[in-house]
């Protein structure tokens, strides 16, 4: 089997984009193309990302669509959705095609319009958002995702005695790193008062808890070794990806707290790269809640059961820290356009693993960890990148 490689990335600011999907995802392609120095004529297959564009923006059969616009049209295009970890789905597909053989040079990106701009406000697209949520059971409760990772946090602060200053503190963290990428929604850092002091939204969390709405795309061209070779693109290899579920409904899930599909698909990925947690030098995490990077470092082995909610506040997860989580401010600061997300965490972990991260660059990073979970953290895919030769 080939060893699959990175050869290049783009993406978007995300933010608020009056563009259609197919023009928003145009810039991040063209950007990859020219990252990689790849012709459209040498793609073999595009694996797409995007999770509500019938429902936003009567905009279905994308792949070929978006394929069409950037001149890929004859390729074989496929769309894949599985709520916020949809483009990591898409990623993990593009690979195993890549290392089985099937294909050389695969493009693989995702794109989402979710701000007002797509003429849905915040109680519109809260309930689209919901439609991730299980539908006979807690959709009609008017169980929101705020709500959703409200529950597993307030029940993490039960058992662990976690706070919502400790909570506060991600938030405080990640809007600094998000200071530091141009690219990011938001520029502007923040303060554990600040945070406890916006408007509270689901329990535990205010305002400043949760990530935003975003528009944005961003894409990734993975090529085999061989093929890397001829290409001008700065490579980075693909060490291990893994993907797990758990059930759907929280009432069904066994564990509340210690998010089964996050530690399987880490144990894939960790056992397929023959790495270790504390191998990894950096990671961009699913903080669509601070209490989700919580969470997710606990599952991801960084920081004992139960130790996550101090971590942000001690340092450990900044930049300079023990293990840098989120340098690019997350989905909290850097923004969320759900199918773009995944693909946009490999975006800054190639960079940084290039030596390309600018004032957030974490030095000497040789393993990278991306770790994108969808819907009631019922879908997880772990990706782990490594420098190469
Ligand atoms: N973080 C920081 N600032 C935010 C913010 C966020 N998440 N959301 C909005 N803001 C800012 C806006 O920029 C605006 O600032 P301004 O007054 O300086 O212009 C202000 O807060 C009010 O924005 P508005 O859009 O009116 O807020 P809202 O109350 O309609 O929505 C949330 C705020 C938090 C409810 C909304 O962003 C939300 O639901 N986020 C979660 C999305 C989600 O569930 N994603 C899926 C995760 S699994």
């Amino acid at each position: 089997m080939t060893s699959p490689r990175i050869v290049g990335v783009g993406m978007t600011d995300f933010g608020v984009h009056e563009r259609p999907l197919v023009e928003l995802f145009a810039d991040a392609a063209f950007a990859a193309f020219d990252d990689a120095g790849v012709e459209g004529g040498e793609i073999d297959a595009f694996y797409l990302g995007n999770a509500m564009g019938g429902q936003t923006e009567r905009d279905t059969h994308l792949a070929p669509t978006l394929a069409s616009h950037v001149g890929l049209a004859g390729i074989p295009c496929q769309r894949y959705e599985d709520a916020c970890a949809t483009s990591s789905n898409a990623f993990k597909h593009a690979v195993r095609a890549v290392e089985s053989g099937r294909h050389d040079v695969v493009l693989v990106g995702g794109v989402e319009r979710c701000t007002p701009a797509t003429g849905l406000g915040t109680p519109e697209m809260t309930a689209v958002f919901a439609s991730a949520a299980h539908r006979q059971y807690e959709q009609p409760t008017g169980l929101s995702f705020p709500g959703v990772f409200g529950l597993l946090t307030t029940r993490h602060m039960h058992e662990h005695g976690t706070t919502e200053e400790d909570l506060a503190a991600v938030a405080v963290k990640n809007h600094r790193h998000g200071t530091l990428n141009s690219r990011a929604q938001f520029g502007k850092e923040t303060t554990v008062e600040e945070v406890l002091d916006s408007p509270l939204v689901a329990s535990p969390f205010h305002l400043m808890d949760c990530c935003p709405f975003s528009d944005g795309a961003a894409a990734a061209i993975v090529a085999s070794e061989e093929a890397a070779a001829s290409l001008s693109g700065d490579p980075v290899g693909v060490a291990g990806v893994g993907h797990a579920t758990d059930v759907v409904p929280l009432a069904d899930k066994a564990d509340l707290t210690a998010t089964r599909s996050a530690r399987e698909a880490a144990a894939q990925a960790y056992e397929e790269a023959d790495i270790a947690p504390d191998h990894v030098d950096v990671a961009e995490v699913h903080d669509c809640f601070t209490g989700a990077e919580v969470l997710a470092i606990e599952a991801l082995g960084f920081v004992e059961d139960g130790a996550g909610g101090p971590a942000a506040a001690a340092g450990t997860t900044a930049l300079g820290g023990e293990i840098p989580v989120n340098p690019s401010g997350g989905l909290k600061a850097k923004g969320h356009p759900i199918g773009a997300t995944g693909v946009a965490q490999l975006v800054e972990l190639t960079e940084q693993l290039r030596g390309e991260a600018g004032d957030r660059q974490v030095a000497d990073a040789e393993y990278a960890l991306a770790h994108n979970l969808g819907g009631d953290a019922a879908t997880t895919v772990v990706s782990v990148l490594e420098v190469v030769a």
